[in-house]
């Protein structure tokens, strides 16, 4: 073998394409999920012969394919029929009713939003989702700060099914009983995928994304353990991108346990950066959190409103539960003279378990 055989040229890379490692790359074949899509599928099917869908209620934890699943499922309605909408929201990123609104107006391809308020837009969207039917998904659902939008879902459009999708178990308890009444979802939980699972999601990404025969067999174990671990699909492509970036720098033309294992020292990164899904108020507490480890909610507050934050305390509070609830801070109680303080830390505690 030749002196540089092993070394990478500028113009290779060990990559074929690196989109099948991005989270929202949504593969053609969806591995493990079939009940869980046959389930969403009984709650469309009323509206296949005109009559009104169930609401449906998915929940589990980050990265189990929920999101990934219920997408196939759209895509699928979208295939068969033209008399279904198919409307698809991420509550991080559209969380009040106007801003989902003018998300539907623009999916349904009703242009004449300017200037109009959130009732006048629910009118035209009734208008026209009522001459077919409508399946919507509100991904992320917790996220959504004002329960009206379920009033003009539930009350205005006739013939749907809501999908709504949460990593929190204690959301539905949240809602005010009216809303909770009038929604009466089905129930959907996602369970973890098992090791060999996980171990096949990641090999069908790999197939995907790397020249044939560039990663360890080893190194790709590893990744899958800690994939597993995690509990976490996106912790996997996480650490396949790393490597082979970390393999590509060092011109390698393969991806070796060691490169694994250097990925694997940068998944704290991944855990805490994984910023996609943060709303600005949450990535701002988030980032005060991080210079300012260890200091009460109340002290963080302070900071937070000196840095010119405007949300009440009570806002606050819940952006402080819900970054804990994605395991960005973890939360500690403290005894302060008569009473107790909690303390805001940065990362989580039981990150070291898989780190
Ligand atoms: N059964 C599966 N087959 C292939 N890829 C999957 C499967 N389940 C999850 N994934 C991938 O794992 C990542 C996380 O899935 P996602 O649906 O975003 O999780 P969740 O919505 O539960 O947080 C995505 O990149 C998704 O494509
Ligand atoms: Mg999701």
């Amino acid at each position: 073998m030749g002196l540089f055989d092993s070394v990478l040229k500028d113009n290779e890379s060990l990559f074929l394409d690196t989109l099948p490692l991005d989270i929202d790359f949504i593969p053609p074949i969806l591995e493990g999920r079939e009940n869980e899509q046959q389930y969403i599928a009984t709650c469309i099917q009323p509206l296949f012969s005109k009559r009104n869908g169930k609401n449906l209620l998915i929940m589990g934890a980050p990265g189990i394919g929920k999101t990934v699943a219920t997408k196939h499922v759209l895509s699928e309605v979208h295939k068969k029929t033209d008399d279904i909408y198919t409307i698809y929201i991420n509550c991080w990123k559209k969380d009040t009713p106007h801003k989902i609104a003018l998300e539907i107006c623009d999916q349904i391809d009703f242009k004449f939003v300017q200037n109009r308020d959130t009732n006048d837009l629910f009118k035209e969207i009734a208008r026209i989702l009522n001459k077919k039917s409508a399946v919507i998904v509100l991904d992320e659902v917790d996220k959504i700060t004002d329960e009206q939008i379920f009033y003009h879902l539930l009350e205005e459009i006739n013939r749907r099914t809501l999908v709504l999708i949460t990593n929190n178990e204690q959301w539905l308890t949240t809602l005010d009983a009216r809303v909770r009444s009038r929604l009466t979802p089905d129930l959907l939980v996602f369970k973890p995928y098992n090791f060999e699972e996980t171990k096949m999601i990641l090999k069908k990404r790999v197939e995907f994304a790397f020249a044939p025969n560039v990663l360890d067999p080893v190194a790709f174990e590893k990744i899958v353990e800690k994939a597993y671990d995690a509990k976490d699909i996106r912790a996997g492509l996480y650490l396949l991108k790393e490597a082979g970036e970390i393999a590509e720098q060092n011109a390698q033309r393969k991806i070796s346990l060691n490169h694994a294992e250097k990925a694997i020292g940068k998944l704290r990164d991944f855990k805490l950066k994984s910023t996609t899904t943060l709303d600005t108020q949450e990535q701002m507490i988030l980032d005060l959190i991080k210079v300012h480890n260890g200091l009460t909610t109340k002290e963080v507050y302070e900071v937070y409103q000196k840095k010119g934050g405007d949300q009440s305390y009570s806002n606050f509070h819940k952006k402080i539960k819900s970054l804990e609830q994605g395991k960005f801070i973890s939360l500690e109680e403290r005894n302060e003279g008569p009473g107790k303080a909690t303390v805001l830390r940065y990362g989580m505690k039981t990150l070291q378990d898989f780190t």
